[in-house]
């Protein structure tokens, strides 16, 4: 009998075998990406995100934001042409937890920041179809009533902190104060507005 047909007719050793073989796939493809410099450290220029922004970048989650937009372009031409530079892997390593995403209803997001003007988003939040008709985007007017008071926020920049965020003791020090009394809308906005913001003029 030959050594492989007791591979073959022995359904266990067979499984067994096929795992140990994906495994060895997989790892060679994944393990090698945790020593990339590309892939493991931040992009030249980028900042953490302010506590306002990081704040709002809370509100994207809250809201779900993720369910429609996604926040990565893909390396094609017709999403380059349309978005803008194709994310890279090293803009997003102070991002917990990502939003890249999936879904696609409405644009991708990644490099929406300076696009358009802080009135034109809080419009468009207020309710799209004020500034394009034809949107199916839902409209989130309480963002402009419920505020801020900063209670978590020095512990949310702790928290990106311990996870190799590099902010300082000042970040986390003024922290509260800096988002205090703003409104959800002031944060979302300027969430938005620093997305993809580092590698904006790269084409
Ligand atoms: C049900 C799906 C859906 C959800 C949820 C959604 N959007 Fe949208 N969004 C769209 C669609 C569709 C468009 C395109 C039409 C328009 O501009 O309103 C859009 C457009 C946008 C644009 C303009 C992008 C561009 O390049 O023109 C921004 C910014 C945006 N959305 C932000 C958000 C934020 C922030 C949230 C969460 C608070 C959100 N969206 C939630 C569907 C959605």
């Amino acid at each position: 009998m030959k050594k492989h047909e007791i591979l073959e007719k022995n359904v266990g050793l067979l499984a067994l075998f096929m795992v140990l073989a994906v495994s060895i796939g997989g790892l060679v493809q994944i393990v090698p990406l945790f020593f990339q410099q590309e892939t493991t450290q931040p992009v030249e220029g980028l900042k953490p995100y302010t506590a306002l922004q990081l704040e709002g970048r809370d509100i994207y989650i809250r809201e779900g934001c993720v369910g429609c937009h996604s926040q990565m372009v893909r390396p094609f031409r017709a999403e380059t042409e349309r978005y803008g530079h194709y994310s890279v892997a090293g803009e997003s390593v102070w991002d917990h937890p990502f939003l890249w995403g999936s879904k696609r209803t409405g644009p991708d997001l990644a490099r929406v920041g300076a696009r358009y003007s802080d009135d034109w988003h809080r419009a468009h939040l207020y309710n799209p179809r004020n500034v394009v008709p034809e949107s199916k985007m839902p409209a989130y007017p309480w963002l402009v009533e419920n505020r801020l008071d900063g209670k978590d926020t020095a512990a949310k920049l702790k928290a990106m902190k311990t996870l190799g965020v590099p902010y300082t003791d000042d970040d986390i020090g003024s922290a509260a104060d800096s988002v205090k009394g703003k409104t959800e809308m002031d944060a979302l906005v300027a969430y938005l507005q620093v997305l993809g913001t580092s590698l904006k003029n790269k084409r």
